[in-house]
């Protein structure tokens, strides 16, 4: 390994390691988080416990990027609605100004002294094999890292997580579909370093399956899959997508290659002007086409996954209509802020972008029959078509063949026809599109500069 890469990593670990007056901080509110919570559920007739868990739990939390994860566990006797119930209560008392959120069951979400708090309520389970909900096993994943970490491999994991960050690979959640902080520490375990991992990640040629503790069982899909220590049936990659995999290992070559602190640092470019948004779009010659509508406050969780599964639905209806999509991408502006009750109501702006090659298709398209030698339904096909307001049918290289009237001869006007709700949509993107949609069509498109400047400019200048 090079001087020059030394160097970059030295100075990602320092800057990603918290220093006294920060830890001293978290301390602070950690010990009040624990204390309140304490005292929160001796006031309750039920046997729970309290515990810190997460990477602040494990002293793995990148400088700046601060987050409290406290679990309360309750008996698994307890009804799950009133776990839920007790678990809220919880979170009140610990988290006055705190909002709820839902993920496998509600929990309370706050800031305490500038620190953000997530208090989850579990099941007290034997172990993470035996979980109710995925939370469960979070304890567990704290239980088995504890054994595993010191100093030295603490602050690894942290220029791991800076770096991830960097490249925009951070994140389990479903809009990133990246690596989990979970997951990055499992791997700084495996490889033993941060450099290590850079260097076998530049080689690996995926699938590939790591399995720390030899459970060998679970047959997974994923590109990545790496079984989950606690939970032999558990892939701790799965949300990680084969795209983001794949810049994971772009990115490392670059650092091995050119390494940069820039590489440890997020970026975002300049936001594209309406009249560059125009200009770029001249300059490529091709039709790029938007369905602009709002949809209400999804969380991220909940609205990319729909978004995605309609942009594929779509590109599949303009496909099967001889649109061939160049290239898609989609939009959304940022869930509003609970507190900013000022457009509470007004939603979240979706866009479904679809770049394509040609808009305008002839009037005429070519629609290809069976060989003639197949008796049967060559009879029937050239019997229905005989009559039909079609060209043809005529014989091409022992098939017949007609050239029948298109349905839609413009994207446009399949995009803005009902036949667009026979496209595969994601159930909220299904019945916001109902309540009805802007079309941009073309240099139209320049008008989605003012609230996707910077995602303009990504898409017309990707990078890896
Ligand atoms: P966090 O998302 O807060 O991750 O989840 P983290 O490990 O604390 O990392 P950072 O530093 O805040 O980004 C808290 C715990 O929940 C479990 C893990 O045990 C994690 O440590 N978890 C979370 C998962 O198992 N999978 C996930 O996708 C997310
Ligand atoms: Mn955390």
């Amino acid at each position: 390994m090079g001087e020059a890469f030394e160097a970059v990593v030295a100075r990602a670990r320092e800057r990603a390691t918290p220093d006294e007056e920060e830890r001293a901080l978290l301390d602070g509110v950690v010990a009040t988080v624990l204390e309140r919570a304490e005292e929160a559920i001796t006031t309750m007739s039920v046997d729970a416990d309290v515990l810190q868990v997460g990477s602040t739990a494990r002293d793995t939390w990148v400088s700046g990027d601060r987050d409290i994860d406290v679990f309360v566990r309750f008996p698994l006797d307890l009804d799950r609605p009133i776990l839920e119930r007790y678990g809220l209560a919880v979170g009140r008392e610990v988290l006055p100004d705190g909002r709820e959120e839902y993920a496998e069951h509600p929990y309370v979400t706050g800031e305490l002294r500038e620190v953000s708090v997530d208090l989850v309520p579990c099941y007290r389970v034997e172990s993470a094999t035996a979980i109710r909900s995925a939370v469960d096993r979070t304890p567990f994943h704290t239980q088995y890292l504890d054994r595993r970490l010191d100093e030295e491999l603490a602050a690894d994991i942290r220029a791991a997580k800076s770096f991830l960050t960097g490249i925009d690979a951070y994140g389990s959640d479903l809009r990133t579909e990246g690596f989990s902080g979970y997951l990055a520490e499992l791997l700084l375990c495996e490889y033993g370093s941060f450099a290590a991992l850079i260097e076998a990640a530049a080689d690996w040629s995926p699938p590939l399956r790591l399995d720390p503790e030899s459970h060998g069982e679970g047959s997974f899909e994923d590109p990545l899959v790496v079984i989950d220590p606690t939970d032999p049936e558990r892939n701790v990659a799965a949300v990680l997508s084969g795209t983001q995999l794949a810049r994971f290992q772009h990115y490392a070559r670059e650092l091995l290659a050119t390494p940069r602190d820039s590489l440890f640092e997020p970026t975002s470019p300049d936001p594209l002007s309406a009249a560059a948004t125009g200009e770029e779009i001249a300059a490529r010659g091709t039709t790029p086409i938007v369905l602009r509508f709002s949809i209400p406050d999804l969380v991220d969780d909940q609205l990319y996954p729909q978004l995605r599964k309609s942009s594929a639905g779509i590109e599949r209806a303009l496909e099967e209509r001889g649109f061939r999509v160049f290239r898609r991408e989609t939009f959304a502006t940022k869930l509003a802020d609970d507190n900013d009750s000022e457009n509470d109501d007004e939603g979240r702006t979706a866009v479904l972008l679809f770049e394509l090659a040609v808009a305008d298709l002839p009037n005429v398209e070519r629609h290809e029959g069976p060989p003639v030698s197949v008796r049967e339904h060559a009879q029937r096909f050239y019997e229905a078509y005989a009559e039909a307001d079609a060209t043809g049918p005529f014989v091409e290289d022992g098939q017949y063949v007609v050239e029948r009237p298109r349905e839609f001869t413009s994207a446009r006007d399949f995009l803005a026809s009902d036949a667009l709700f026979g496209a595969a949509l994601g159930v909220d993107v299904e019945t916001a599109l109902d309540a009805g949609y802007d079309l941009l069509v073309g240099a139209e498109v320049a008008d989605l500069a003012s609230a996707f400047g910077t995602e303009l400019a990504r898409y017309f200048s990707p990078k890896a």
